[in-house]
């Protein structure tokens, strides 16, 4: 059986969800062509209540990535699935990754590859929440929610097995 402990209370999530799109709403009031590229599944919630607070015209795309094969560690494998239709709309336009969870790194750094490629005008990352961790493939994150310690999180969008994350707060979950 295993149990829950709160870390991110739902008033904290939702302060910083808008402290972050204070900050996307700077970067970008100058900006035309913007393109969103949410990750899948998991930043899905985020993303959604990030988007609404944003004072421009966003294009929403999403891309499915995963690293986690139902495990709480990661097994090192990266999957991206980019429709030929996602890789067309990005082309040429600002685009912003807006990701869950900053954990080895290694899924932000293969998307971020991936999509150099598909020569965006540029890219910037949004990314909900890092963990404290010497990560394997560090990456640069442009706009960064929080910082938590090296504990599996679920809630808001994060998954353990695919459940949980319907939870309105971030919480760890421990054996
Ligand atoms: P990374 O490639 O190791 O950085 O892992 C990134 C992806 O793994 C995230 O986008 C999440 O979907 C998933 N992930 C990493 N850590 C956690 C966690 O603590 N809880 C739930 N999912 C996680
Ligand atoms: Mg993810």
């Amino acid at each position: 059986m295993k149990q829950q402990r709160m870390i991110i209370d739902t008033e904290t999530l939702q302060q910083t969800v808008c402290d972050l799109a204070e900050r996307i709403n700077a970067a970008y009031a100058k900006t035309d062509n913007i393109t969103a590229l949410v990750i899948l599944e998991g930043a899905k919630f985020f993303a959604e209540d990030l988007l609404r607070q944003l004072s421009f015209p966003v294009q929403v795309e999403y891309l499915k990535a995963s690293s986690y094969r139902g495990a709480v560690r990661s097994n090192g494998t990266v999957d991206i699935a980019a429709p030929a239709d996602v890789q067309q709309n990005i082309r040429g336009r600002h685009i912003l990754v807006i990701d869950d969870i900053y954990d080895t790194g290694r899924t932000l750094a293969t998307l971020l590859d991936w999509l150099s490629s598909t020569q965006p005008k540029s890219i910037k990352t949004c990314v909900l929440l890092e963990k404290k961790i010497v990560h394997d493939k560090p990456i640069r994150v442009d706009f960064l929610g929080r910082t938590i310690d090296d504990v599996f999180v679920i809630g808001y969008g994060l998954d353990f097995n695919g459940r949980y994350r319907e939870l309105p707060y971030i919480a760890a979950l421990t054996p």
